[in-house]
């Protein structure tokens, strides 16, 4: 039993294996239909119980196609209804609640104290579906999507993030350091990533670089990646965090200091940093980048439980 909560934790060789499962899976039921399982059905007969305490379409949706494809199913707690929400009950006894009645546990939270404290009491493993400090199944999926379209691993590719230092960006950072991939990040200096996160890239010698300047940044990419200015419950003046970001924004011409073949992915649900001739340009591919969600995932389920071939 293993648990997913930071990719800066999980061993690289497990990261790799999560993503060569996926592709064989995503290979192997290109003929099957969302509800039709996988062969085998390697998850028969687990629960995977999923609680959202922010909103979620993507994580929602793709987690509970993968439980169903690998054999098992899947129940959605609202927080709200939980009496761990009004303090009436605590995260040990809830987690031991939820250990027996279940067989994994899937939490989008807003306190990464939170999804420590359950890995703490939980005798199932725990999923981390975003929380404000990272969004590792995103990234890892991404990862996927990059080397699908790419044809060739991420290490040989050059990796742009063009956006705010958020949950998202450090997973990405994570997975540069995993994965050893060249990565440039392009943000106003007020929104660089946070001491710790650059004093995690320094200890790993990694070549990760921050610029100023988007074109700087978007030179020689590959890829191109985004997200939200703005994230859930992100605690700002989103006015004056908008107008920071406005010569940010990736249209047609920052997309043109990038390579010819350059994708554009973002995790959506999209903002304004994105034009729309970009976004639904040959270039995006945030629609398969979404839909390989349910193909990683399956995976990332299937290392928790120790099943992954
Ligand atoms: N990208 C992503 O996690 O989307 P949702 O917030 O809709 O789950
Ligand atoms: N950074 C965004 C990601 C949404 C999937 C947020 O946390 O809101």
């Amino acid at each position: 039993m293993r648990h997913f909560i930071n990719l800066k934790d999980i061993p690289a060789k497990d990261l790799r294996r999560i993503i060569i499962d996926a592709r064989k899976r995503k290979t192997s039921r290109k003929k099957l239909s969302n509800l039709e399982a996988d062969k085998g059905l390697p998850l028969k007969g687990k629960l995977l119980i999923q609680m959202f305490e922010k909103s979620s379409l993507r994580t929602r949706l793709s987690f509970y196609l993968a439980i169903k494809q690998l054999g098992g199913s899947t129940l959605t707690l609202r927080p709200d209804e939980l009496h761990l929400s009004r303090g009436g009950e605590s995260v040990e006894d809830t987690a031991k609640i939820l250990s027996n009645f279940g067989n994994a546990f899937m939490l989008r939270t807003d306190s990464d104290k939170k999804l420590v404290e359950f890995s703490k009491h939980l005798s199932i493993p725990i999923i981390n579906g975003l929380s404000p400090s990272s969004h590792p199944t995103q990234i890892l999926s991404d990862i996927f999507t990059v080397e699908e379209i790419k044809k060739k691993p991420i290490s040989k590719l050059n990796i742009c993030w063009i956006g705010d230092s958020n949950n998202v960006l450090n997973s990405l950072i994570a997975a540069a350091i995993k994965f050893k991939f060249k990565l440039n990040i392009g943000c106003p200096k007020k929104y660089q990533p946070k001491k710790d996160i650059f004093s995690y890239i320094k200890n790993n010698k990694n070549k990760i670089l921050v610029y100023h300047d988007p074109k700087k940044a978007a030179i020689g990419a590959d890829v191109i990646f985004s997200d939200k200015v703005i994230s859930m419950n992100d605690k700002v003046d989103s006015i004056k965090k908008l107008i920071h970001f406005k010569n940010f924004k990736i249209d047609k011409k920052l997309m043109s200091f990038a390579k010819k073949d350059c994708i554009f992915l973002h995790c959506l649900p999209r903002g304004k940093e994105v034009d729309e001739d970009v976004f639904l340009s040959q270039k995006s591919k945030v629609w398969q980048q979404a839909l390989n969600r349910v193909h990683v995932q399956k995976s990332i389920l299937l290392y928790c439980f120790g099943k992954l071939r």
